[in-house]
């Protein structure tokens, strides 16, 4: 595992979108992961910047989304669908017919869910996935507990996710109780992994997912695992990690944890 650890949210940011458009460059057919939240937006920023000033080309690029509410259509505008169109699809080239995100409103869930994993697997699996992390410790909607092998199916999100998303919804009582979601094994099988995450708020889960043990009670230290995950973090974000790395903050640098 790698953490970089950046000065603010826009560095992380935009180290995040270089690390991607090198991955494009190099593989114009790229499968991309891809999440919803604050901490991919900036990098969501940077690559349409990207794409509209240097030509950063994503006409061959498949998308695969980690999650979505049960029960919201993709035209809701508190679908994670509706959260990528406005925030990265309409503004680069990506083909419609490359873009998945799982669909909230499946009849058959399960069915849906087998459907989503066979086009991960037809697609070659997925070359890098962009990960968000709950202060619970989440990945996805993998709330704690969830087990480390799982695969894409329907999760019960827990208190503490569906208040922390409610400052998206008028109501709290509108955030869905449910959704679909890549399971931590699906997550896994990714070739790399860029997690990103700013703000105290998410010290404590990045400390555990980093340095805590490998547990299901907190399903971001899965990564510990991974041959290439990449964590990217500002200030705040590494502010609980261990004295094992000395030293004040300097500007940006790497700890590599083995
Ligand atoms: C979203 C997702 C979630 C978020 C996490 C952090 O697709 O999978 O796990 O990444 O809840 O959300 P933000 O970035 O809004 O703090």
């Amino acid at each position: 595992m790698l953490i970089i650890v950046k000065d603010d949210y826009e560095a992380m940011s935009n180290e995040a979108a270089q690390i991607v458009a090198d991955r494009l460059r190099r593989k114009p057919d790229l499968v991309l992961g891809l999440a919803t939240g604050t901490s991919p937006l900036g990098m969501y920023r940077a690559l349409i910047q990207m794409h509209k000033q240097h030509g950063l080309d994503f006409s061959k690029v498949t998308t695969f989304n980690l999650d979505e509410y049960v029960g919201l259509a993709p035209t809701h505008d508190q679908s994670y669908r509706y959260f990528m169109n406005v925030n990265l699809f309409n503004h680069i080239n990506i083909p419609e017919r490359h873009i998945f995100v799982p669909d909230g409103m499946a009849d058959d869930i399960d069915a849906h869910c087998e459907w989503y994993e066979e086009e991960i697997k037809k697609a070659g699996g997925i070359d890098l996935q962009v990960l968000g992390i709950g202060a619970n410790g989440h990945i996805a909607f993998n709330e704690p507990g969830s087990s480390l092998g799982s695969r894409t199916r329907v999760k019960t999100l827990t208190d503490t996710t569906r208040w922390d998303n409610a400052r998206f919804f008028e109501r709290r009582e509108e955030v869905p109780k449910y959704a679909l979601t890549m399971g931590v094994g699906t997550i896994m099988d990714s070739k790399e992994l860029l997690l990103l995450a700013n703000g105290a708020g998410k010290a404590a889960a990045i400390k555990a997912a980093a340095e805590g043990p490998i547990t299901a009670q907190v399903p971001a230290s899965v990564i510990q695992l991974h041959r290439k995950a990449y964590v990217i973090v500002d200030k705040d974000a590494a502010s609980g990690l261990s004295g094992r790395y000395p030293g004040t903050w300097r500007s940006s640098f790497t700890l590599e944890v083995v």
